[in-house]
């Protein structure tokens, strides 16, 4: 990988959270979870404050089901960013996923804005890394670059990110993608910790899902349409060129992807992609989704007040998950599954 290459890599990572935290990057259509509603129990015989939430994943006990998902790495400030995200994911007891781990991989020195072990010793966390960056390594026989960058981070699963939207997008994107399944299913059988398909806010139809369960993945992150925009980043990133906004909007809403993917594949789903509060998940939990996860809201939360803004706003979903529990007289989250809905 040459130096320039390399700082591109770093400089694009510094500008996706700035143009995510300051430009309006939302998607303009929601996640279609407005649509649906909980019947309200106007009786519940519980007790909302034994109300239990804690959920298991891939072995693993987490107090709350929720994940903070794939945010940054790999330049100066990202290095707070991680270890305070994962530092309250460690208070809170939820699952945590790293950026994008290319940097570290094309340079080490950059290793140090992943570490967050040491603060969150006790975290399920997700190393990270792009679909077409693994098949690169894969056709160059360097997956032991992969394994090294999970090893580094001491990762409880990695995270392949599935990002087709925001490379067709980029005039720089990465375009040919013909290896790609061939490189996930090799990851599958080589690597010894689970692997997590997951996208990036345009959501996955359950003919995919099924098609990566086939392959061996463990757990899908659905990251549907309806939270933060990637063709909108990078149409951002690149006002001066040539652009087809047209596809600002693309993708699938977040609550289409839950129901798809839950019809097709028995793994784990993880929904993210506009989640916004408890009550979203626990909609997205009534859909099939084991945990619900989010980036922007908590890189949002870290911004304004570090670590304790990022325990604040898990402590709301908190409060908020538990409420919609209580008002469906759902005592846990097994409860909750089975928990009546209307569908508009
Ligand atoms: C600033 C920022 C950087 C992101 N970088 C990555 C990344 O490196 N790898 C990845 O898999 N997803 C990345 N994502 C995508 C998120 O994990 C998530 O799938 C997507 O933003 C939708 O969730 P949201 O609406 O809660 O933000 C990033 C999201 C944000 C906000």
């Amino acid at each position: 990988m040459s130096p320039v290459m390399q700082q591109q890599t770093k400089k694009r990572k510094g500008e996706h959270v700035e143009i995510v935290l300051n430009k309006d990057v939302q998607y303009l259509h929601g996640t279609g979870l407005d649509k649906v509603k909980f019947a309200h129990c106007a009786l519940p015989h519980i007790n909302l404050d034994r109300i239990q939430c804690r959920a298991l994943f891939l072995g693993k006990r987490l107090e709350l089901p929720f994940m903070i998902t794939a945010a940054t790495g790999g330049y100066q400030k990202a290095e707070k960013i991680n270890r305070d995200l994962a530092a309250a994911c460690q208070e809170k007891g939820i699952a945590f996923g790293l950026g994008s781990q290319r940097a570290m991989i094309e340079d080490p020195s950059l290793g140090k804005t992943y570490r967050v072990r040491d603060v969150a010793p006790d975290v399920f966390v997700c190393g990270n890394i792009g679909a077409y960056q693994l098949a690169q390594y894969y056709k160059a026989g360097e997956f032991a670059k992969v394994e090294a960058a999970m090893n580094r981070i001491d990762a409880d699963a990695l995270c392949i990110h599935l990002n087709a939207l925001q490379e067709a997008i980029q005039p720089e994107g990465d375009r040919d993608w013909t290896g790609v399944p061939k490189a996930i299913e090799a990851a599958c059988s080589r690597l010894s910790i689970p692997i997590i398909a997951k996208e990036t806010g345009a959501g996955m139809d359950g003919q995919t899902a099924k098609a990566l369960e086939r392959m061996g993945v463990k757990a899908i992150d659905v990251s549907g349409s309806g939270g933060t925009s990637w063709s909108a980043v990078e149409l951002e990133r690149h006002l001066e060129q040539d652009r087809i906004a047209e596809f600002r909007d693309w993708g699938l809403p977040t609550s289409i992807s839950i129901v798809e993917c839950a019809s097709q594949v028995k793994i784990p789903i993880i929904a993210s992609g506009g989640i916004r509060s408890g009550l979203d998940a626990a909609k997205a939990m009534r859909l099939g989704a084991t945990l619900a996860g989010a980036a922007y809201p908590f890189v949002k939360a870290q911004n304004s007040a570090g670590r304790a803004g990022v325990v604040s706003e898990i402590s709301r979903w908190e409060r908020s998950l538990k409420t919609a529990m209580f008002l469906t007289n759902s005592q846990n989250l097994e409860q909750l599954s089975k928990a009546r809905l209307l569908v508009y």
